[in-house]
């Protein structure tokens, strides 16, 4: 069994690894900021939980004492979350470094060197701090997850319409998927190559409406799908398909079987 710190252990991805991790047998710390109450659906009884804010770069000790592997499942989307986003990568491989851990896995998004986003921007950096670090390291982009797209058609439709970027189609997987390919990552056994970079993708490849029109008849919700254009390297990274990887359907589950488990909450 191998001892496996989850960075972001708490959040979607990351809690999908502890579970899965814990439920194969596998010792398993988890950082984040905050500690999950017993109660929360992030909590997996099992696990150690420990606090810590990885972009402040203390306190991390703990959590990573004799660990294998480190997985690192941390996001920052806006403000000083995503400016701190590498840094805080930088300072995971650091300390894993310098508590014995010898190899790192991290998530990241298909093709994310090839969006201007400062998001995606940010991606790709982190990529880069993984493929410098003295850990072996593995990468694992994934594609969109099923939820990214649900909080979209959510979102506009409290607003009464749907919004769908005209041309794009999407490879959604679920987070449950990408965590299962990260922790085959971190279970893998020792490789004479220090970086690696994998990418996994969901079962289908459909258009953005395709995918409201699914979301608005398993919901029932009356917002209008509107279809707009979106310009920009956005708007050029979804028209020529860098957010696909067809070649790659490593998830199983479909945008539909994802929907019709959740449709007492959506
Ligand atoms: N959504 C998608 O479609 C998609 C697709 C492919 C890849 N990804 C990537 O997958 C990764 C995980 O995404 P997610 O949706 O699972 O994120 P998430 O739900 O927002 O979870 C982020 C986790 O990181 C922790 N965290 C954030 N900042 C931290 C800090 N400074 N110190 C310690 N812990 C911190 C959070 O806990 P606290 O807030 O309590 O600290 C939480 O446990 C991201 O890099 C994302 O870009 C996402």
């Amino acid at each position: 069994m191998t001892v496996i710190c989850v960075a972001g252990g708490t959040g979607q991805v990351g809690r999908e690894v502890v579970r899965q991790a814990v439920a194969a047998g596998h010792t398993v710390s988890v950082i984040s900021r905050k500690m999950p109450s017993p109660e929360d659906t992030a909590y997996v009884d099992g696990a150690r939980y420990f606090s810590a804010d990885v972009a402040a770069g203390g306190g991390m000790v703990p959590a990573l004492e004799g660990c294998a592997v480190v997985v690192d499942c941390l996001e920052g989307k806006t403000g000083r979350a995503l400016k701190t986003y590498v840094e805080a990568g930088s300072r995971l491989l650091a300390a894993a470094e310098a508590a014995g851990v010898a190899k790192a896995v991290s998530v990241s998004i298909i093709n994310c060197d090839q969006n201007g986003l400062a998001f995606y921007r940010s991606k790709a950096a982190k990529e880069r701090v993984y493929a410098r670090s003295g850990l072996e390291t593995i990468v694992v982009r994934a594609t969109q997850f099923h939820s990214l797209l649900a909080g979209i058609f959510v979102v506009g439709a409290r607003l009464g319409i749907i919004p769908v970027v005209r041309g794009a189609r999407f490879q959604t997987m679920s987070a449950s998927e990408a965590a299962t390919a990260l922790l085959e990552a971190a279970l893998e056994g020792p490789s004479d190559e220090r970086h690696r970079l994998r990418t996994v993708g969901g079962p289908e490849v459909r258009s953005m409406r395709d995918l409201a029109e699914s979301w608005r008849r398993h919901t029932g919700s009356r917002g209008l799908i509107v279809q707009f254009p979106l310009p920009g390297s956005v708007g050029r990274y979804l028209q020529e398909g860098r957010n696909l990887i067809p070649e790659q359907r490593f998830g199983q589950e479909t945008f539909e079987g994802w929907l019709a488990k959740r449709k007492d909450t959506l």
